[in-house]
């Protein structure tokens, strides 16, 4: 019988990510993108060890991933610390490269939203075709997500992303001011020089609402500035805007709380609704159907019983009958925690199909909450906006 190396392999991809990431952390593009080709080497080869065939492809795309991101970064070059800003903007060349994001997501890993994902698509094409001649078109480069919250925002920025084989910049609005307070318009630009050289580029701007420029009139003279710098951005005045795209999608659970001069620089303003009966479906499937489970519960009953809860909400009820259906056939698994780690790895999970039951208590522990006035309000703001 040959010896199995799986457990040692896997170590080492998990070694050679970390350093990867570290040296990505610190700018050391060159370095990061031959660990990253090692974490694809490692984890061909733990793939090779797998039994199940799909646990293998996802092994295997998730190589193709760190492949495709060493390639990435090798031929765009050390992405920011030759920013084309010149020097001033390279002292933040860790922070910017730090915000750099590959995810896997892709278009089928998201459920309904059909006529958004549509929109982005539209979007995007728009701005790279070309028009006939004496035709001027200039596409929607800043898209924004507006919609309760676990319904798909960040999932369709980075299939958004990954869709258009663009670098994903995720930026969390309200970290970028605390953290570097006084110091964020010169991060804001070194950002969007880094996003137009390894263009195309999707920034995406994570609660959006924290950028406050006229409100009140309390604010700081620095974030006056932020928001300019960031005004300028969106404009895309600064530098060659149309030859390096850069789609901005900003994201908010409460877009009636944007500042108005950002507001209204997104073009394009888009509803992520809580999911219908038929997205609903399709989110259970992903969620339990394309993860291996079976399930004696026909789908579109779990999608009618869900009325009112968001795609975060049905992955959690997902995996609450799960845990569940787990706990009660792997009665002996905490006796087995206490016996240590090497009693744990011997030991194989026991499951068995999904049944009434585990939903049962999972619908009873997890409750939808976005109410009827809170739906209300987006629909308001949607009649007032649009
Ligand atoms: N349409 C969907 N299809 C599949 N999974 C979904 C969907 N919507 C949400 N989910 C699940 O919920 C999780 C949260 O979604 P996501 O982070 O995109 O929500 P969000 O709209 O950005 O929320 P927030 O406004 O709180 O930031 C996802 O990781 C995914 O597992
Ligand atoms: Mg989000």
């Amino acid at each position: 019988m040959p010896v199995d190396l799986a457990g040692p392999i896997f170590a080492l991809y998990e070694k050679a990510l970390a350093r990867a990431k570290a040296q990505q952390q610190k700018g050391n593009m060159f370095e990061a993108a031959a660990a990253y080709r090692q974490c694809a080497d490692h984890l061909t080869q733990y793939a090779g060890y797998t039994t199940d065939p799909r646990a293998r492809a996802q092994w295997l795309e998730k190589a193709k991933g760190f492949r495709e991101l060493a390639e990435h970064i090798t031929t765009k070059g050390p992405p920011i610390k030759a920013a084309e800003n010149g020097g001033d903007a390279n002292q933040y060349d860790d922070e910017v490269a730090a915000l750099i994001f590959k995810s896997p997501v892709s278009w089928i890993d998201i459920g309904g939203l059909a006529e958004t994902k549509n929109e982005i698509k539209t979007a995007y094409g728009l701005s790279m075709v070309h028009p006939p001649k004496g035709i001027k078109l200039r596409g929607w480069r800043n898209l924004l997500f507006y919609g309760p919250p676990g319904t798909g925002k960040t999932l369709l920025a980075a299939a958004t992303s990954n869709g258009l084989e663009a670098t994903f910049f995720n930026v969390k609005v309200s970290n970028l001011l605390s953290k570097y307070f006084g110091e964020s318009t010169k991060l804001v630009s070194a950002l969007y020089a880094a996003a137009r050289r390894m263009a195309p580029s999707v920034v995406f701007l994570d609660e959006i609402e924290s950028l406050v420029g006229q409100r009140g009139g309390t604010e700081s003279g620095a974030e006056l500035r932020v928001v300019s710098t960031f005004l300028a951005e969106l404009d895309g005045l600064t530098g060659k805007a149309d030859e390096n795209y850069i789609m901005t999608i900003g994201a908010t659970n409460i877009p009636w709380m944007i500042d108005k001069a950002i507001l209204s620089r997104f073009e394009k303003k888009i509803y992520v609704p809580l999911p219908d009966i038929r997205a609903r479906e399709s989110i259970f499937k992903i969620h339990l159907a394309s993860k291996g489970y079976k399930v004696e519960i026909a789908f579109p009953e779990l999608a009618k019983r869900s009325e009112g809860y968001s795609g975060r909400e049905i992955e959690h009820l997902a995996t609450e009958a799960v845990k569940h259906m787990v706990e009660e056939v792997n009665p002996q698994l905490v006796n087995l925690v206490d016996q240590g780690r090497a009693a744990l790895e011997k030991y194989e999970l026991r499951i068995r199909p999904l049944n009434q039951n585990d939903f049962d208590k999972a619908f009873a522990r997890i409750k939808p909450q976005a109410t009827q006035s809170d739906l209300a309000r987006y629909q308001e703001w949607r009649d007032a906006t649009e």
